[in-house]
């Protein structure tokens, strides 16, 4: 499988060359001059409609781009996700999280770990706890807790306590009775020090009931969890909402709803699977990055939900992305001569446009953005989004302003638990794209490891 550098690919130096002769293009002349424009660039996934009209390419730039992704050995690395290869070479493991929501297709190990789920969710939904407190950090609590947020119905009280600051738990824990709380560990390597410090806490302040989800089964026993779900080590964690991690989630939304939202990502595996490059929205979506980040040169991308249950996309999205890919060096170890993943940042409109959306009009970076907007979206809420969205790309009328702010909108089909799971996959495999073109392993995180080596060596009474 191709291991070289992107930039010795024939289509690299193309791009750059051609990336000059956009220096000085306007949106607004684009669309004036193509009336086809707002249909030619756009694609569909199953309940999702991915509009990039607004981006500052045209189709010359796409082939160029569809060259590349080709020239990398897209295809040859897609396969070998979705069959389990030994793709996170660094750790020598799959990255098999297509696995975890395969149904019928799902290994054995899964389908048995899912029928637990439901179980014991159905019983906290039943009566068992009256409060589920899910202890964990990264990817062990930002993807059932964007889940939560996004679905809760509030049958079941769910909260979330992340931070060593204790602060954290004593407010996930206010008003909760010991007897009637289920407190869930969750943590692959059950020794991440914030999580355990907020279990060990939560024992000490009287609280007994725990269940575990973990890949460290002997870890979670002797800490005394009387259910122990397990965690593979072919999953990493940024990846793992699907698996058991997503119990704390289940129990808010009924199994019922939770294996709708691994169906829904499901849906997006067999869509980036099969269909063509040209019009896979996850690979667009990955290619207008690239497009942006190495040749229009810019180095953050903001993700604008407009929609008060996604206020949480844009975080899950932050270690989804920039764990995933904010790394200096190549699969080979080689120190890379170009930008990988921008800074990921954002917020849920239309609050961001009172916010920071002065800098991403007129700042002197240019900032290109997703906005997400359901279809059932509220009409003031869907005008101000395509509001900005005109406004980033064309500018004022009087010329005041010119525009030429990059942008894609990923039209939704709601924010139900299908359409949920959904997104999410599109962005992993979005992610999973941009890092076989930057020649990247995006399933390590070896950077993460010295700030928790240093932390150590200051608590032991080191400088
Ligand atoms: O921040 C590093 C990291 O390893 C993440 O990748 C992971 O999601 C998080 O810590 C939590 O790890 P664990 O589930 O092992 O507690």
């Amino acid at each position: 499988m191709n291991t070289t550098s992107p930039v010795d690919c024939k289509s690299w130096p193309q791009l750059q060359h051609h990336a000059e002769s956009w220096r000085d293009v306007r949106l607004k002349d684009l669309f004036e001059n193509d009336v086809a424009r707002s249909v030619q660039f756009t694609a569909d996934a199953p309940g999702i409609h991915y509009d990039y009209s607004r981006q500052l390419m045209g189709a010359m730039t796409l082939r160029l781009l569809a060259n590349l992704a080709t020239e990398r050995g897209l295809p040859e690395w897609r396969d070998a996700l979705f069959s389990g290869k030994e793709i996170n070479t660094s750790e020598k493991r799959a990255a098999w999280h297509t696995a975890l929501r395969a149904g019928e297709h799902a290994p054995a190990e899964v389908k048995d770990t899912l029928a637990r789920v439901r179980k014991l969710s159905d019983e906290v939904r039943d009566g068992k706890f009256q409060t589920v407190i899910n202890l964990g950090t990264g990817g062990s609590d930002l993807g059932p807790r964007m889940v939560v947020d996004t679905l809760d119905n509030a049958t079941c009280d769910v909260r979330f306590a992340a931070n060593v600051d204790p602060h954290d738990l004593n407010r996930a824990l206010r008003g909760a009775a010991p007897e009637s709380t289920l407190i869930v560990v969750v943590s692959k390597t059950f020794t991440t020090p914030e999580t355990m410090a907020n279990a060990t806490l939560a024992k000490r302040l009287g609280f007994g009931n725990f269940y575990a989800v973990t890949s460290n089964v002997e870890a979670a026993k002797s800490f005394g969890a009387s259910e122990i779900l397990p965690m593979w080590d072919w999953v990493g964690g940024r990846y793992s909402v699907w698996s058991a991690v997503g119990f704390a989630a289940a129990c808010s939304i009924g199994f019922k709803r939770f294996q709708d939202f691994l169906n829904g990502a499901s849906e997006i595996d067999q869509h980036f699977a099969t269909a063509p490059l040209e019009k896979n929205v996850p690979v667009l979506m990955a290619l207008a990055g690239v497009w942006n980040t190495n040749f229009l040169g810019c180095a953050t991308h903001a993700v604008l939900p407009y929609s008060n249950a996604l206020r949480l996309l844009p975080a899950y999205l932050q270690q989804l992305e920039m764990e995933s890919n904010g790394k200096r060096v190549d699969r080979r170890g080689d120190t890379v001569g170009y930008a990988t993943c921008p800074v990921v940042w954002g917020a849920e409109g239309t609050n961001s446009q009172h916010s920071f959306h002065q800098l991403l009009h007129q700042g002197t970076q240019i900032v290109p953005a997703d906005f997400i907007v359901a279809a059932d979206a509220d009409r003031v809420l869907a005008a101000n989004m395509k509001a900005q969205a005109d406004a980033f790309a064309f500018g004022s009328d009087d010329g005041q302003y010119p525009g030429r702010r990059p942008s894609s909108t990923l039209l939704i089909e709601g924010t139900d638990a299908r359409t949920l799971g959904r997104l999410l996959a599109l962005y992993e495999h979005k992610v999973f794209v941009q890092g076989i073109i930057w020649n990247l392993n995006s399933f390590d995180q070896p950077g993460v490891e010295l700030g928790k080596v240093l932390a150590k060596k200051i608590l032991s009474g080191g400088k």
